[in-house]
Formats: structure tokens, sequence, C-alpha cells
């Protein structure tokens, strides 16, 4: 049923695996679609108990964005592509099923975002997260400027984000983006232990565990200011050459417009 995703429902717990593996799963405009769409049918489906979401292979989550589809869109485009995506990963994080990422590679940019939408994180000893969009000539755009320092504090969020910098699975446990590290065969086994645990509960209890705990980070300021931040990246020309230089696997040129 769909194109760019791969579902298995076993034991109560379905598991969404993200399947562009020749692209690191970058999420497209496909992949995104269909992300809204399965959360959609999951929420509603009594057999699903909780929710796994992971990448195809074993070097990546999902390096971030599709970044072939930056090159030609406006300001304007870019606001709808930020809100599309921010609505998305509120689904996720709003689902009433707990849902882990199962972090088996590369998390970066809005895979880094999709990893932190979710209830929580476990990543393989091969992870590698960051949101490397001002190499690009960008800024977050799925809701990563707002729920990264949510999760490792604001002086650590500052400098991923203005630095690009990526960090491995162990300085992802000491900075509390993921609550364990486990070997990559172990990954999946483990995350399904813990959610096994999750399905045996009350389920609206968790349900309301999960929306009481939601709500302890209200306030939408922030994800609006990154809507128009990210917008305003793509009336640069900073964006169409950091772009095109990932593209061309070339260092950019940025000139400051
Ligand atoms: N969007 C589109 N394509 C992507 C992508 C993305 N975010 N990330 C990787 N790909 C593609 C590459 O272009 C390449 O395609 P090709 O084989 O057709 O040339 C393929 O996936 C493999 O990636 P490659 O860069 O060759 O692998 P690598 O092992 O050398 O490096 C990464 C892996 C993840 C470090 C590197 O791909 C990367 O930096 N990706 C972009 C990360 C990013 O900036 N994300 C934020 C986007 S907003």
């Amino acid at each position: 049923m769909y194109q760019t995703l791969l579902t298995q429902l076993e034991n109560g717990i379905f598991t969404i695996t993200i399947n562009r593996p020749d692209k690191m799963n970058a999420l497209n405009h496909q992949v995104m679609t269909e992300l809204g769409l399965v959360i959609d049918e999951l929420v509603n489906t009594e057999s699903i108990k909780s929710v796994i979401i992971t990448g195809s292979g074993n070097k990546a989550f999902v390096a971030g964005a599709d970044i072939s589809e930056f090159q030609q869109i406006n300001t304007q485009e870019a606001m709808g592509l930020a809100k599309t995506g921010q609505d998305i990963f509120f689904k996720i994080e709003n689902c009433t099923k707990p849902v882990i990422a199962a972090v088996n590679g590369f998390a970066l940019g809005g895979g880094c975002e999709l990893a932190m939408a979710c209830h929580f994180r476990i990543a393989a000893d091969n992870a590698k997260f960051g949101q490397p969009e001002v190499n690009l000539g960008l800024m977050p755009g799925y809701g990563g400027t707002q729920r990264l320092p949510m999760l490792i504090g604001k002086g650590r969020a500052m400098e991923l984000i203005l630095s690009s910098n990526m960090i491995d699975a162990p300085t992802a446990l000491q900075y509390g983006l993921v609550n364990y590290v486990v070997p990559q065969d172990e990954l999946l086994p483990k995350t399904k232990a813990v959610l096994s645990i999750m399905n045996s509960k009350a389920p609206v209890a968790i349900a309301k565990s999960i929306n009481a705990i939601n709500h302890a980070y209200t306030g939408m300021k922030g994800y609006e200011q990154e809507i128009f931040g990210f917008s305003e990246c793509f009336g640069t020309q900073d964006v169409k050459e950091g772009t095109a230089a990932f593209l061309e696997k070339r260092k950019p040129q940025f000139i400051g417009k």
C-alpha cells in the first residue's frame, strides 16, 4: 500500500521502516505524505498497541529531508513545507500509542527531527545525530530548533545547530537524546522488549500519560518562528549554493545573502 514505507505488525508492535536505502532514507514529499497517512491509520487500529520507526539498511535511520527537492522552491513553498512537516511530526508526538525511534545509523536534519518527535529514542552503536542544515544555507524546519533544546538543553542545542557537528551514540546517551545504546543487531529486539512492557499496560492510562507529558512542553511561538526563519532562508542565494554544493559533492561558498 505504501511506496516508501515497509510496515509490519507483530505482537501489537507496529514497525514502520522508511525504505529509501539508496538515498539514506531521505524524507522526500512521498515519504512525508505516507508517514502522515500511516500515523492516522495506526491510531485507529485497535490491534496496534505501540510503534517503532526505523530506517532501512544499516547505514542510515534518515539522513534528512531530501535535498534534491530543495533546489527549486521559493519562500512561500518553503513555508508550506515546514508547516506540513511540523504538522506530521506533531501527529507522531501526539500519537496515543508509544512511538520509539530505533535509530540505526545517521539521524541528520529531518531525520534527527523525526527521531525527536518520537516519544523516545534507542540508538544502535553506529548512530550519529546532527542538524547540519546550516551547511546547506538553511535551518531546521521540522521542529528541530524546539525539540533539540528541550531534550539536550539550550547550550548544547545551540552548538549542534550552529556548527552542524554530528554527535555519536555514546555522546547522544550522555546528552539524554537517547535512552539506550545497543549493538546494531540488538536494536530491534531491545526496542521491542521495551515496548512489550508498555503493551501490557492500560491503553487509556498510556494515552493520557503521553498527553500530559507533552503538555509540559507547550507554546507554539518557537515553532512558528522556525517556519518563518526556514522560509526566509529560501529567499537567499546561499540556500541555492548550499544545496547545489551538496548535490555536486563540493564545499559551498556562502556570501551572506
Ligand atoms: N537528501 C537527498 N539525498 C541524500 C541525502 C539527503 N538528505 N542524504 C544522502 N543522500 C544521497 C546522496 O546524495 C547519495 O546519492 P547518490 O548515490 O545518488 O550520489 C546517497 O544518498 C548516499 O549518500 P553519500 O553522501 O554518498 O553517503 P556518505 O556515506 O558519503 O555520507 C551522509 C552519508 C549522511 C553523511 C551524507 O549523505 C550527508 O551528509 N547527507 C546529508 C545530510 C544533511 O545535510 N541532512 C539535512 C538535510 S536538510
